[in-house]
């Protein structure tokens, strides 16, 4: 059997990514056009101005990816998209330059819901080993999820109210911090101390599902009350505090959980995979697990990219998924 080449195509929030992946495993070009600029004056993304960079963006990035991989059309065995979670406009635009590559050169067409791409994104670096456990954690998701196989996903644990993401984001908002706030925490806290103690949602004994609001309020309020006090807190204190809580309850979870689920690898995936905290906390746990190994990808394969929607469009194909043309962007698809 000769390789198989994918080419991934990802337009669901902010970053306009096409990339091409062979054999499900090796990425062999990647280009990301991140509208980050154009969103971080409103602090967050402008659903409209999203869709809109996306149109101008796709076809450039789609020659730009080719042209990396020194590749045609022709070369191509399917196209893999996003066809959600996200902003339906956003979506729309990936899921329709898709649509007419696959029907101009004659290609199967797969979708692909994106938390899937964030999971596979880690099959770039080491091929899985099941069962496995994945937590997900970006902007919109906090999740755990289980493989016995691939293509198979479990959602055992996820948050009740804001994503890991979107506490960052938030907290940060408060600090005047530039958006995404999550990377500026991660570096302030670094130069802080824990020193206050905010709260940690367990949500009871055996439960792998997440709460991230309280602890937000719980920032807001400290913040609120030390300014009618008087009182004035460092913010990389704020900081260092706030991401203890995050990493503690993410990390403790997840390792109960992959006890519990005994399985063979602990995979890391989404924006906040890229937190050094995390990171240093989840390597550290897992570091004398016999039989258990931890993959987190690097950083430029946590946020949103492509290769990772061709990664996971990859086994989709090989499983024998096809999309038809009435293919469209589904905000709320599920795993
Ligand atoms: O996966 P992603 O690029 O987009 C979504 O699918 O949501 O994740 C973006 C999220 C943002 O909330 C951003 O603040 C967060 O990931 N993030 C981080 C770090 N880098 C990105 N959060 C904490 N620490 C980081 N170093
Ligand atoms: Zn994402």
């Amino acid at each position: 059997k000769t390789a198989q080449y994918v080419l991934g195509i990802e337009t669901s929030c902010d970053e306009t990514a096409v990339a091409i992946v062979k054999d499900g495993k090796e990425l062999i070009a990647n280009v990301v056009a991140s509208q980050i600029e154009s969103h971080k004056r409103f602090g967050g993304v402008v659903p409209e101005i999203a869709s809109r960079h996306h149109v101008e963006q796709v076809t450039m990035v789609l020659e730009e990816t080719l042209n990396q991989a020194n590749m045609s059309m022709d070369d191509i065995d399917a196209i893999a998209v996003t066809e959600g979670p996200g902003l339906v406009g956003a979506l729309l635009v990936g899921v329709n330059a898709a649509k007419a590559l696959a029907f101009a050169h004659q290609k199967p067409l797969v979708g692909v819901h994106h938390i899937a791409g964030h999971i596979y994104a880690n099959r770039l670096e080491q091929e899985f080993e099941f069962p496995l456990l994945s937590l997900v954690v970006s902007g919109g998701h906090t999740e755990l999820i289980l493989m016995e196989e691939h293509g198979s996903f479990d959602v055992i644990g996820e948050t009740r109210d804001d994503a890991a993401g979107e506490a960052y984001d938030k907290v940060a908002r408060t600090l005047k911090l530039p958006y995404p706030g999550g990377p500026h925490i991660d570096q302030l806290a670094h130069q802080g101390e824990a020193t206050i103690d905010f709260p940690r949602s367990w949500l009871g004994e055996g439960s792998f599902d997440f709460s991230f609001s309280g602890l937000k309020s719980s920032v807001i309020n400290t913040l609120h009350n030390a300014k009618q006090k008087g009182i004035t807190y460092k913010d990389e204190d704020i900081a260092a505090s706030f991401q203890a809580s995050v990493v503690d309850v993410l990390a403790t979870k997840t390792y109960k959980a992959a006890k519990q689920y005994n399985v063979n690898q602990v995979i890391v995936a989404g924006g906040v995979a890229a937190n050094k905290g995390l990171r240093e906390r989840l390597n550290d746990q897992f570091s004398e697990e016999e039989g258990m190994s931890l993959l987190i990808p690097p950083l430029s394969l946590c946020t949103d990219n492509a290769a990772m929607i061709a990664a996971a469009g990859s086994i989709a194909y090989e499983q024998g998924h096809r999309a038809g043309w009435d293919l469209n962007g589904n905000p709320s698809l599920t795993l």
